[in-house]
Order: structure tokens, then sequence, then C-alpha cells
């Protein structure tokens, strides 16, 4: 800075002595860009609120953030995201995202992602399910449903249920609202249900209605493993079908 502006003088003083034209003293004054509004920064909003602390650190770790940030600028409609606080990942049972695979952490992220900017009012006629950077909304695999009622906006995922607890940020081309929970996707959280997670729930629930048939599930092959396994596989295998059957009920 000093430096240009000695250079600056320097040149001034240089043409000023030479009765040069104004050709030479064109020195390359550069002044500071003026810096474009441009897209938002998804990262730095989610700091600026200081509650999101796990979820920048899984946007960074799986180059999410800057994705967002890039389709930000090229993407016209724009981009939703469902922000659950530190909290909602505190919540989670321990060790649920260090099992995931990296294909499977960019997955989470990107469920929470809508392919289009939502205003709140917006949640009022959106049609279900609403699609996400995760792609297939198909079930078993990432379908989100949203419904809203009065003020509140709930969001389902078939295995968790959350609601928008805050707006954090919109400015019509992103939208930024805090959510309760981490929303789940049954695409990877699904076909292998964290035993003690459901057990309280099947203890305090009444008898199961009968539930309709469950389409093709996935069966674990139970013809190569020794009788103890096979005994742990057969008890995966109900909570499995226990699973199915709760999220056909569910799509009914
Ligand atoms: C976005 O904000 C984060 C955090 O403030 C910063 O590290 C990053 O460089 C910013 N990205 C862009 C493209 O400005
Ligand atoms: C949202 O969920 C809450 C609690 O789960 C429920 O009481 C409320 O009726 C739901 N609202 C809508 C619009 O689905
Ligand atoms: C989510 O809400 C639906 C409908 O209100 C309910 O049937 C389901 O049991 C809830 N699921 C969880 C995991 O709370
Ligand atoms: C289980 O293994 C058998 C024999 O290897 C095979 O024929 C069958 O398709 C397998 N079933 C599943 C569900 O993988």
């Amino acid at each position: 800075m000093m430096m240009k502006q000695l250079l600056l003088s320097f040149s001034a003083l240089l043409v000023f002595l030479l009765h040069c034209t104004t050709t030479i003293a064109q020195a390359p004054a550069k002044s500071p860009k003026p810096k474009s509004k441009g897209p938002a920064n998804v990262t730095a909003i989610l700091e600026k609120a200081h509650r999101f602390n796990s979820l920048i650190r899984l946007m960074e770790n799986t180059q999410m953030g800057d994705r967002i940030n890039t389709e930000l600028a090229t993407a016209s409609g724009g981009l939703t995201l469902f922000a659950p606080a530190d909290s909602a990942f505190a919540s989670l049972k321990a060790g649920t995202l260090n099992s995931l695979t990296d294909l499977q952490k960019s997955q989470l992220v990107q469920f929470h992602v809508l392919t289009a900017y939502n205003s709140l009012p917006q949640f009022q006629t959106v049609s279900n399910p609403v699609p996400t950077q995760a792609g297939d909304t198909g079930k078993g695999h990432f379908p989100l449903s949203i419904t809203m009622g009065g003020n509140q906006v709930n969001i389902s995922t078939g295995l968790t249920n959350a609601t928008i607890t805050s707006s954090i940020y919109t400015d019509g081309q992103l939208a930024v609202y805090e959510v309760d929970k981490v929303l789940l996707p049954l695409e990877i959280f699904n076909p292998l249900p964290p035993a003690p997670a459901a057990a309280p729930k099947k203890a305090a629930a009444p008898p199961p209605p009968v539930l309709a048939p469950s389409p093709a599930a996935p069966v674990a092959n139970i013809t190569s493993v020794d009788a103890s396994s096979a005994m742990g596989l057969m008890i995966r295998h109900a909570a499995v079908s226990f699973g199915v059957g709760a999220i056909a009920a569910f799509f009914v």
C-alpha cells in the first residue's frame, strides 16, 4: 500500500519533471475493485449465526459448502437449506456420522438442500415429495415431505419428523432455515435401523396394527454364516421387517 503510493508519487514526479505526455503517466493505478454484491456465501451466513458448527464442519468435509456457493452463482432457481443446529447433531445417536461413508455424508448434506428457493409461505403450496439435491425422491430413497399449518412448517423424511424453528437468511435466491433435527434419509439410515433407538418406541407403542405387505424388503442372506451370527441376523431381519412395515404404513 505504502509502496504503491510511493511508487505513484514517484511516477507523478517523474512525469512532472520530464513534461511527458499522459501516456507514460498511466501507471497501473490499481484502485480496489468495488466488491460486487454477488451470490451469498452459505458458510459465512452459518458462521454468523454461531450455532451451526457441526453443519459447517460437515459441509467443509464434503466440500458441499463450496458446491452450494458455486450453484448459487450459476443456478437460476435458487436453493433452500435446512440447517440443523449443533443441538440437533448432538442429539443424534453417538457415532451416527462417523459410520457414514464419504458419499453418504455428501448425500446427507444434499438431502438438506432443496433445489429451489422457497420463502416460508411457499411451503404452503409445495408439492410432495420435494426434490432435494440428494436426488431420487422415491420410497426408500430420499423422499422429503413438507407440510405447513398456521405458521408451523413440518418436514418428514419417513424416519425423522422435524420442524422449522427459525429463518436464518433469505434473499430471494438462498433461503436458510433452522430445523430442530438432522433430516435422516431412508436411503442411508433405513436398512440398518439402530436397534437401541427403535427399542423404546416399540416398547411404548401399542401392538402395531396389521401392516400393509411390504414390497421387496432387503433380506439378509444367512446361508453362509454360523449359528450365533445367524441369530443376530434374524433379530436384525425382524427389525428391518418392522422398519419397512412401519415405513410402508407411513406412506400408505
Ligand atoms: C465464504 O465464507 C467462508 C467463511 O467466512 C470463507 O472462508 C470463504 O472463503 C468464503 N468463500 C467465498 C467464495 O467467498
Ligand atoms: C406438525 O407437527 C406437530 C408435532 O409433530 C403437529 O402437532 C402439527 O399438527 C403438525 N403440523 C402440520 C401442519 O403438519
Ligand atoms: C412422524 O409423524 C408421523 C405423522 O404425524 C407419525 O406417523 C410418525 O410416527 C412420526 N415419526 C416419528 C419418527 O416420530
Ligand atoms: C442368497 O444366497 C443364495 C445362494 O448363494 C442366492 O441364490 C440368493 O440369491 C441369495 N439371496 C439374496 C437375497 O441375496
